[in-house]
């Protein structure tokens, strides 16, 4: 079949247990990160005879998978985050989908799995938001967070990549990530824990990468800091990224500096969102190799002045301080970073209709 067969060709099954709208609004009231799923989601398989199709909107529930299904053993997996918005007028919009589905097909190569066309992506989207339209919130800083991905299922041990797959949106409504909302958090340096290799999957947006994660984000955690970061793993020098965003510093003379894309950090798109940004407002941005001394050296005599972490489910949020074994950096009670803010005002002021799109990033649902 036709990609716009498919595309055109999404099944209805509609939940029988959908929930009430009063229980829904309690959610909706206090929805936190991550917690509650919607009434719906969507599956679309694949095979390497047929490629995509079954595309389905389904009740919400388990999955059935053999015990043998490749990704339970050697987690073949890739995964997106993106958000839908509700504006004023009641209207749903999507932020930058087309990047999103660019960044999974890339993902997808990297994981030996299949590539979701991107008019499918941004359909299933659609799809799954248009069922669940009620599940989107209204109250400041809230969005329906969305996550596809995407799963090897075939039944076999052997090692290489599956030829059985499937493809799956489900949507969780959202305020900000982090407990304390978007105030200033602090940060690990993890120096025991790498993150990604040379030639590694550390620019894909796969489970296993996350995994690597944990065990460093729990010292964070431990050590009172809301992410840990990872410095390249050759020198253990550069900044890469943190457990589940990129980072930003400011400096004195208002330049923006970030890690260049390495090959080992991921690719955001909020990242490369707010790098356009600062460009149209005429700030200098750098994308370069940037070391953990020149951040905490700079913390220390002012010649950093701020520092931000930025994601989709992060948004941005202000860095207060660096810490590390026997040091810290910066004022872990200091005071959100001015050029932060409104770099973090502007992008949500597009993202949530209140300002101009200049660059066409909004799609309506
Ligand atoms: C996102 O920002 O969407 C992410 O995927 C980060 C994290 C929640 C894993």
């Amino acid at each position: 079949s036709t990609l716009a067969d498919i595309t055109s060709s999404f099944r209805t099954k509609p939940s029988e247990k959908a929930r009430a709208a009063a229980d829904r609004e309690v959610i909706l009231a206090d929805p936190g990160f991550g917690k509650h799923f919607t009434d719906h989601m969507i599956s679309i398989d694949w095979t390497t005879e047929r490629g995509w199709h079954d595309a389905e909107v389904r009740a919400y529930g388990p999955l059935m998978l053999d015990p043998a299904a490749s990704v339970l053993h050697y987690a073949q997996e890739i995964f997106e985050g993106l958000k839908a918005y509700r504006h004023a007028d009641g209207s749903i919009w999507t932020f930058r989908p087309q990047a999103n589905a660019e960044r999974m097909q890339r993902s997808a190569r990297r994981l030996a799995l299949p590539e979701l066309p991107t008019e499918l992506f941004v359909e299933s989207i659609r799809q799954l938001v248009n069922a669940d339209a009620a599940w989107v919130p209204s109250a400041p800083e809230t969005s329906l967070y969305l996550r596809p991905f995407t799963i090897a299922n075939e039944s076999f041990l052997g090692v290489r990549s599956a030829q059985r797959a499937a493809y799956y949106v489900i949507a969780s409504p959202a305020g900000p990530y982090f407990a304390k909302g978007v105030a200033p958090v602090s940060i690990w340096l993890s120096t025991e824990y790498a993150r990604a290799a040379k030639g590694g999957t550390g620019a894909a947006k796969c489970g296993g990468n996350y995994a690597a994660s944990l065990l460093p984000q729990k010292e964070a955690y431990d050590n009172g800091c809301a992410q840990v970061l990872f410095l390249d793993p050759l020198e253990g020098k550069y900044l890469e990224e943190l457990g589940g965003m990129n980072v930003f510093l400011v400096k004195k003379d208002g330049t923006l500096v970030t890690p260049e894309l390495s090959g080992s950090i991921l690719e955001g798109v909020t990242r490369a969102s707010i790098i356009q940004l600062s460009r149209d407002r005429g700030i200098t941005v750098e994308e370069r190799k940037v070391t953990a001394q020149e951040w905490r050296d700079g913390m220390a005599s002012g010649d950093v002045v701020e520092a931000f972490a930025c994601g989709t489910a992060a948004v941005v949020t202000p860095i207060a301080a660096l810490k590390g074994p026997g040091f810290v950096a910066g004022d872990e009670n200091a005071p959100a970073g001015k050029l932060t803010m409104s770099l973090r005002q502007e992008l949500t002021d597009i993202q949530y209709g209140r300002r101009a799109d200049p660059h066409g990033w909004m799609t309506r649902l």
